[in-house]
């Protein structure tokens, strides 16, 4: 399988504390990703370290088979973030705009958008099923809405990679597992490769093929199974975390507990 994403000997640190240490592991074209760890263990500077945000202290990182010092394709690379840190949602924008902005790289900056540009945004916006929502203002959506918007925004540039950092806070649990299913289907169906952080741990062992656990600067990877989740997330927490799903909210899922 093709390594998407290649991580060798990674170190990195803020100041003098050293975060991450070490770090070797890959992400193979496909795979759905899910990382879990606890506060602090440096999950969200992981996915910054793998978007070129912040730099390595030591190691090697390739995306896509380069180096991410060369590395310029950067409109195959889709990234949500935590809602509340992405987008100042009182601005007055509509959502077709919200998610057109995405598309400079095709459109050029200060150009209109012309009709095969909308096209795009429409079926992005129907992927995730708010192309009835396309005049309204972002700001008069509900979170989850607007989380499905952001997520549009990133489809449009029609990435390889997705990377969602804790994508469903403050959602509620029914709109968190649609979520969870579209991203299902956005990775089945679309091929698209996806990597994200949740502390729904549950509900990310239903979706995603891949666990990778962060704990004392190290990163543990490994096949989604309940043996693997179970003793490793006994050493990360230091306790027995509940696994079980204890409803799949979403009606209308694909998936099924256990895949
Ligand atoms: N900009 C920064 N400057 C200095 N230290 C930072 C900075 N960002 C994060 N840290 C520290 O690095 C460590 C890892 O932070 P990080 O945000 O990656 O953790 P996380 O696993 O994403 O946690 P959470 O589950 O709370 O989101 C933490 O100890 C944090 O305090
Ligand atoms: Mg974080």
């Amino acid at each position: 399988m093709e390594k998407v994403i290649e991580v060798k000997d990674l170190s990195f640190g803020y100041g003098e504390r050293l975060v991450l240490e070490n770090l070797n592991f890959s992400v193979e074209r496909g795979d759905f990703v899910g990382i879990i760890g606890p506060n602090g263990s440096g999950k969200s500077t992981l996915i910054k370290l793998l978007l070129n945000i912040v730099k390595p202290l030591r190691g090697e990182i390739n995306i896509l088979g380069q180096s991410i010092e060369k590395f310029n394709c950067w409109s195959k690379i889709g990234y949500v973030s935590q809602k509340a840190n992405s987008f100042n949602t009182a601005f007055p924008a509509t959502v077709e705009e919200v998610v057109s902005a995405n598309l400079y790289s095709k459109v050029g900056l200060f150009k209109r958008i012309n009709k095969e540009h909308k096209n795009l945004v429409y079926d992005a916006l129907k992927t995730v099923g708010m192309e009835d929502y396309k005049d309204k203002l972002i700001g008069n959506l509900s979170g989850g809405q607007q989380q499905r918007v952001f997520i549009a925004r990133v489809l449009v540039s029609k990435p390889e990679i997705m990377f969602l950092d804790e994508p469903t806070v403050g959602i509620d649990a029914r709109t968190e597992g649609a979520l969870y299913c579209l991203l299902g289907k956005l990775n089945s169906e679309m091929g698209i490769t996806i990597v994200m952080i949740s502390h729904d741990i549950g509900a990310m062992t239903v979706h995603a093929n891949k666990i990778a656990c962060m704990t004392n600067k190290q990163i543990i990877i490994n096949q989604n199974s309940k043996e693997f989740i179970n003793s490793s997330l006994r050493d990360v927490y230091g306790y027995d975390v509940n696994l079980q799903v204890p409803r799949h909210f979403c009606e209308n899922c694909c998936m099924k507990e256990g895949k």
